[in-house]
């Protein structure tokens, strides 16, 4: 059984006011055996530290640039990242892919950069709706798998979340046959490339998690737990999710 883990999206929301709900949920009684982890905008990355607190909420980035310094306005890069206290990043998120032009081996880049930076790097994957409808679906995360995830990846420091595009911030969640499929031949890949390791790499889902839905969710075989978006805003939403997922 792999440990589980709870992380919140937050994307651009949220100025300062919103870590009130970060204090909201760091003093929650959490349950032990779920990893909870809020990914705030890089302008609140060290508040978001501090309102964490000695709480078992753990803070990571959104992204983060393949290079670890040098002239590239805009950017923020691994060691700057973990320089807050940080210990995650999510790559290769859809809204990235998309709004950034960012390529699988620009997710991969990047994670060696997390790697070498200490952070566990949360790697997103994700078929659109055509795809999905052209029955391409488990060969377009394939194939996103083995070129986002870099090589000498492990498990402890590498986290896959399955993010159908079509699921993101819609209210839609795939079906649970579908994210079982997704979900085996994403571990069957993860075996073929780096033999019993491959086991232990946690699986998340992602895309419209909500209270209501969680459980039926991380009731599916080979979830390990959310990356979630919306419902990670508000304590009133993210603690039940992680409470769902404690007693799946
Ligand atoms: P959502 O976002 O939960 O709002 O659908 C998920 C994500 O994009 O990580």
């Amino acid at each position: 059984m792999l440990r589980k883990m709870a992380v919140g999206n937050w994307k651009m929301h949220g100025g300062a006011a919103r870590l009130a709900e970060l204090d909201r949920m760091a003093r929650a009684q959490l349950p032990e055996g779920v990893d909870v982890v809020i990914c705030p905008p890089a302008t609140l990355l060290d508040r978001a530290r501090a309102a964490a607190g000695n709480s078992a909420i753990a803070i990571g980035a959104q992204d983060c640039h393949a290079e670890p310094e040098g002239a590239f306005t805009g950017d923020i890069s691994a060691p700057m990242i973990a320089e807050t206290g940080a210990r995650y990043v999510i790559l290769g998120h859809s809204e990235r892919r998309a709004g950034h032009h960012e390529t699988d081996a620009d997710v991969a880049a990047k994670a060696r950069a997390a790697r070498a930076a200490g952070l566990t790097a949360i790697i997103c994957l994700g078929e659109s709706e055509q795809q999905r409808e052209r029955g391409d679906a488990l060969d377009v995360i394939r194939a996103q798998l083995a070129a986002s995830v870099p090589d000498g990846a492990t498990p402890e420091t590498l986290v896959v979340a399955y993010e159908p595009i079509w699921a993101i911030g819609t209210g839609r969640t795939a079906e649970p046959k579908d994210i079982t499929e997704v979900h085996a031949g994403l571990r069957d890949a993860l075996t073929d490339r780096f033999g019993a390791s491959g086991a232990a790499f946690r699986l998340l889902y992602g895309g419209s998690v909500k209270p209501g839905n969680a459980a039926e969710i991380f009731a599916v075989a080979d979830v390990h737990g959310a990356l979630v978006g919306g419902a990670s805003l508000t304590a009133g939403d993210f603690l039940p999710i992680i409470a769902a997922l404690a007693d799946a």
